[in-house]
């Protein structure tokens, strides 16, 4: 879920954007077939990671580049999603489950809470390179799999699945903010600089260079402010939380939720 995978939450004209609910088991794991890509697809992959790649360095976090190293995406083909889903498991006992698009909330939060990433297996076309509003692999893999192999943030994001499926009405609201500002666009503080490790920002070629320019106002990380922030997915985002560091995020995400009577 991000700006380049629009969001489950968002309404939208384009029916790709619009979410699904399974009827049916999604593949994991092993199960998880590699789909017989055209050479187009490879390709569009190639181009997209070798040009995201290039604009990592001095961006994005440390944590997320060595999520990356780990997970040994090939750069001229397409990865597998049961390959990704072995080095997954290795690292913090996650999988990855196959899924056609993007899913309902409640579902979408299922998959978290039990230590899954429901990822796709699609590209997005080449004449939408640049900004796609329907989710893609490139998103969900290139972005989102190398930081659930940081065992702190893994147990992070599913924590935030379990809470998000103990919430109900405005509080499902607020954890899907905090979802917003963390997991797709956060950021974080280090001795070098202020880094992303937002997965809606790596994945993204103008919101990656835009997040860390100064016209966009960088707020300390607070729960309580994140809760209540609005946002709009069509536009690159004025306003943006950063995190101390992974712990910090962590806690402080517990602490909001028991509070609100949600978390452990
Ligand atoms: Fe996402």
């Amino acid at each position: 879920m991000n700006r380049d995978d629009s969001s489950a939450y968002e309404s939208s004209t384009d029916p790709r954007c619009v979410p699904i609910r399974l009827d049916g088991q999604a593949p994991e794991g092993a199960a998880i077939p590699y789909p017989d890509y055209p050479t187009a697809d490879h390709a569009t992959w190639s181009k997209l990671y070798a040009r995201q790649r290039a604009r990592l360095s001095g961006r994005a976090c440390r944590e997320f580049l060595e999520g990356l190293e780990a997970m040994g995406f090939p750069e001229d083909r397409i990865p597998s999603l049961s390959s990704s889903s072995r080095v997954l498991e290795a690292a913090a006992g996650w999988k990855v489950a196959r899924v056609p698009g993007l899913l309902h909330e409640e579902q979408f939060f299922a998959f978290l809470a039990r230590r899954v990433f429901p990822s796709t297996d699609y590209i997005r076309p080449p004449e939408e390179m640049d900004y796609t509003p329907a989710p893609d692999l490139f998103h969900d893999v290139f972005a989102h799999l190398p930081m659930i192999t940081h065992p702190g943030f893994a147990d992070f994001y599913q924590n935030m699945g379990r809470c998000a499926l103990a919430a109900r009405g405005a509080d499902r609201r607020r954890i899907e903010r905090f979802y917003w500002f963390t997991v797709e666009f956060g950021m974080i503080e280090t001795s070098e600089g202020i880094r992303v490790y937002g997965n809606g920002i790596l994945s993204s070629y103008a919101e990656i260079e835009h997040a860390l320019g100064a016209h966009v106002v960088k707020l300390p990380f607070d729960p309580d402010r994140i809760a209540e922030q609005e946002y709009d997915v069509s536009h690159l985002q004025p306003v943006l939380f950063v995190i101390e560091s992974f712990e910090q995020l962590t806690q402080g995400f517990e602490a909001w939720a028991r509070k609100r009577g949600l978390g452990r």
